[in-house]
C-alpha cells in the first residue's frame, strides 16, 4: 500500500462507537510524493519524469508532475503541454494564483497534470518550507506527485528533495552518473529506500565490453531496480513532439515504462527485466538477481 494514512483510516473505522463522539480530526489519505534525482546532469530525469508519470495515469492513478527545475523548465515541452502553461510553482507559493489555476491538466490523460516551473526566475526564489507546503498540498489532491529534480546537490535539489517521501534514481550506464547517483544517495534521509533506474542502456555496447552493464551500475548503487529503459533514438523524437512514449500502448518503450509504474504502485512484483539485443532471445531478460536493497 502506497497511499500513505489510509492504516490510520482503518484506525478510525474500527475505532469503538464511543470514540465517534470524540472529534475526531479529518484522516485524509494523502499520495505519495517521488523526487525523480540524479545527482549528474542530463541523464534522463525530465524524461522519465514524463513517461513514468504517463504510464502511473495509464494504471487509472491520479498524478501530478511537478518541474522543480526552476529557470529552466522542460517538463511541459516533454509533455507537449508548453502552450498551455500560463501560471507556475512560484505563483502558488507566491499566493498570485490557487493550485487548481496553475495546474495543467493533460490532453491526453484526465488523470495527469503538470505543474509547470518558473522560467525566468531563479532557484533561491522558493524554499525548502514552502515547497513542503507545497507538495503536502499537493499529496491531498493525488496518488502521486513526482517532482522532476534539477541536476546538481544544491539548493534546487535540495527544495526538490523537501517535500517527497520517496527517491527514484536515475542512472545512465557511464562512471561519472554512477559516482554522482551514489553521492546523491548519500545525501538522502537516512530512512529512505530510493530506487533505481537504468537509462540508456546499449545492451550490444554491453555485450562488446564497451558500456557498464545494469550489475557494473549496481555493484556501486546497490539499490532495488525499478526498470532499465534502452537508449533508442525514439526517445528522443517523442521528446521532440511532445508526445511521451509511455502514452503509446504499442510502444515497446512504453512497456518498459508500465512496468515500472506497475512496480511503483506494487502491482507488479517480479524482478524488473533488463533488456538485451533483440537478435535471438526476445528484447528482454529476467535478471533477477540484481534485486537487494542497500547495505
Ligand atoms: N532512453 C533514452 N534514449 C535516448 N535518449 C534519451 C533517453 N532518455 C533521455 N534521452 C535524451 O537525453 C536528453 C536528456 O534527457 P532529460 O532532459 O530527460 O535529462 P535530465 O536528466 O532531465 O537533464 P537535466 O539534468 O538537464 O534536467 C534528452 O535529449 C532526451 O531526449
Ligand atoms: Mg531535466
Amino acid at each position: 500500500m502506497n497511499v500513505e494514512g489510509t492504516d490510520l483510516m482503518h484506525a478510525f473505522e474500527e475505532a469503538p462507537l464511543e470514540a465517534a463522539s470524540v472529534e475526531a480530526p479529518a484522516a485524509v489519505a494523502l499520495g505519495r510524493a517521488i523526487v525523480i534525482t540524479s545527482g549528474k546532469g542530463g541523464v534522463g530525469k525530465t524524461t522519465t519524469t514524463a513517461n513514468v508519470g504517463a504510464a502511473l495515469a495509464a494504471l487509472g492513478k491520479r498524478v501530478v508532475l511537478v518541474d522543480a527545475d526552476i529557470g529552466l523548465r522542460n517538463l511541459d515541452i516533454v509533455l507537449g503541454l508548453e502552450n498551455r502553461v500560463r501560471y507556475h510553482l512560484l505563483d502558488v507559493i507566491e499566493g498570485n494564483v490557487e493550485l487548481d489555476e496553475a495546474l495543467i491538466r493533460d490532453k491526453r490523460s484526465a488523470n495527469l497534470y503538470l505543474l509547470a516551473a518558473a522560467q525566468a526566475r531563479e532557484k533561491e526564489d522558493v524554499d525548502v518550507d514552502e515547497m513542503q507546503r507545497l507538495m503536502e498540498q499537493l499529496r491531498e489532491r493525488f496518488e502521486y506527485v513526482l517532482i522532476d529534480c534539477p541536476a546538481g546537490i544544491e539548493l534546487g535539489f535540495r527544495n526538490a528533495v523537501a517535500g517527497a517521501q520517496h527517491a527514484i534514481i536515475v542512472c545512465t550506464p557511464e562512471v561519472s552518473a554512477v559516482r554522482d547517483a551514489d553521492r546523491v544517495v548519500g545525501l538522502l534521509p537516512n530512512d529512505w529506500s530510493p530506487e533505481l533506474i537504468v537509462n540508456r542502456l546499449r545492451p550490444a555496447l554491453v555485450r562488446k565490453g564497451k558500456m557498464l552493464s545494469v550489475d557494473d551500475v549496481n555493484a556501486i548503487l546497490r539499490l532495488p531496480l525499478l526498470g532499465v529503459i534502452p537508449d533508442e533514438p525514439a526517445v528522443i523524437v517523442a521528446t521532440n513532439k511532445g508526445e511521451p512514449p509511455a502514452f503509446d500502448p504499442n510502444s515497446r518503450l512504453g512497456a518498459a515504462y508500465r512496468a515500472i509504474a506497475a512496480r511503483i504502485t506494487g502491482e507488479e512484483t517480479a524482478p524488473a527485466e533488463v533488456p538485451t539485443e533483440r537478435e535471438g532471445g526476445g528484447f528482454f531478460s529476467k535478471l533477477g538477481a540484481l534485486f537487494g536493497g542497500r547495505s
